[in-house]
């Protein structure tokens, strides 16, 4: 029984392993390996793309799928965690859960037997980094030593990003005002793994000879309405920011994009722009990822 958390958690092998499932499963199909199971998804938080991208995966692997919307059933809040997987441990045999806090999946995981996937938390996106990762493949051909630049907040689709360069040896670049951190713990474990992350509010210095350039929303779902973004602006992607990368480069955005504010519509509707092949790999990368934690049982 296998869980999929967090990228951080894969080897470099696991972690490849996946992303090249995906690209066969994109061109071959995959067996029907959810047949006879039932796959419960619970969304705490609003979405299109990865609500959607799973409901095809598990029909297409012969599953069954059950949805718990955010009006409809929240961690914690008519019953305790403890509980609440109890009971879904008697019922389903695979979750997959986006939450608000990181630390819900920790403590379900404690009182379910069975597979888990993180389909976002405040803390990662995992599932949408395994989609970037084989759109990036894809284009390229590998990742070794190739210049990833990230503009804009430091979140949730970033510190996925984060892992999966440091596994994958990607030069991981980062242009952000100076008041946005990087958390201790993602350091250390960074320091662990011999390696450095490049964040600076340089836009120029950031964005020259990068093979690829990506963004995502200055407000989050769970950030503070009221957050200020005033100090974002600076960073936003827009065409003079595109013409200091490399020729061939490729921009990325996770979706749902704010035009105007984080990136531009000359830039997110140009040539460069892959942003519906990164929504149409959430189908192949996912069913490469339950794959993934369905491995010990075929
Ligand atoms: N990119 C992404 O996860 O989109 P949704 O919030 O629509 O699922
Ligand atoms: N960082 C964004 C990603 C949405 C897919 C959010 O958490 O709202």
């Amino acid at each position: 029984m296998t869980n999929f958390f967090d990228i951080k958690d894969l080897s470099k092998k696991d972690l490849e392993r996946i992303i090249d499932e995906s690209i066969n499963i994109k061109k071959k199909g995959c067996d029907k390996i959810l047949k006879n199971k039932n796959v419960l998804m619970i969304f705490e938080k609003p979405s299109l793309r990865t609500r959607i991208s799973f409901e095809v995966c598990i029909n297409d692997l012969g599953g069954n799928s059950l949805i718990l919307n955010s009006n409809e059933f929240k961690f914690g809040e008519r019953e305790s965690i403890y509980d609440s997987a109890k009971v879904l441990d008697r019922y389903v045999d695979f979750m997959i859960i986006r939450s608000f806090e990181h630390s819900i999946l920790k403590e379900v995981e404690s009182n379910f037997s069975k597979p888990i996937i993180n389909a976002l938390t405040n803390h990662s996106h995992p599932c949408q980094v395994i989609a970037d990762l084989v759109t990036f493949k894809e284009k390229f051909g590998d990742f070794e030593n190739k210049k990833v630049s990230w503009f804009g907040d430091y979140n949730n689709v970033t510190q996925s990003w984060v892992e999966a360069a440091a596994i994958l040896n990607i030069n991981f670049y980062i242009a952000c005002p100076s008041k946005v951190s990087v958390s201790k713990n993602t350091i250390k474990w960074l320091e662990e793994q011999n390696k450095h992350l490049i964040i600076s509010d340089n836009v120029n210095d950031i964005a020259k000879n990068s093979d690829c350039i990506m963004t995502d929303t200055w407000i989050s779902m769970g950030d503070k309405k009221d957050k200020s973004v005033d100090h974002f602006k600076p960073f936003q992607v827009n065409s003079n920011v595109i013409a200091l990368a490399k020729k061939d480069v490729i921009f990325m955005h996770c979706l749902p994009a704010y035009r105007g504010m984080e990136v531009t519509d000359e830039v997110i509707d140009s040539k460069m722009s892959v942003v519906f092949d990164q929504a149409e790999n959430r189908v192949h990368a996912q069913k490469s990822i339950i794959k993934h934690c369905c491995r010990d049982n075929y």
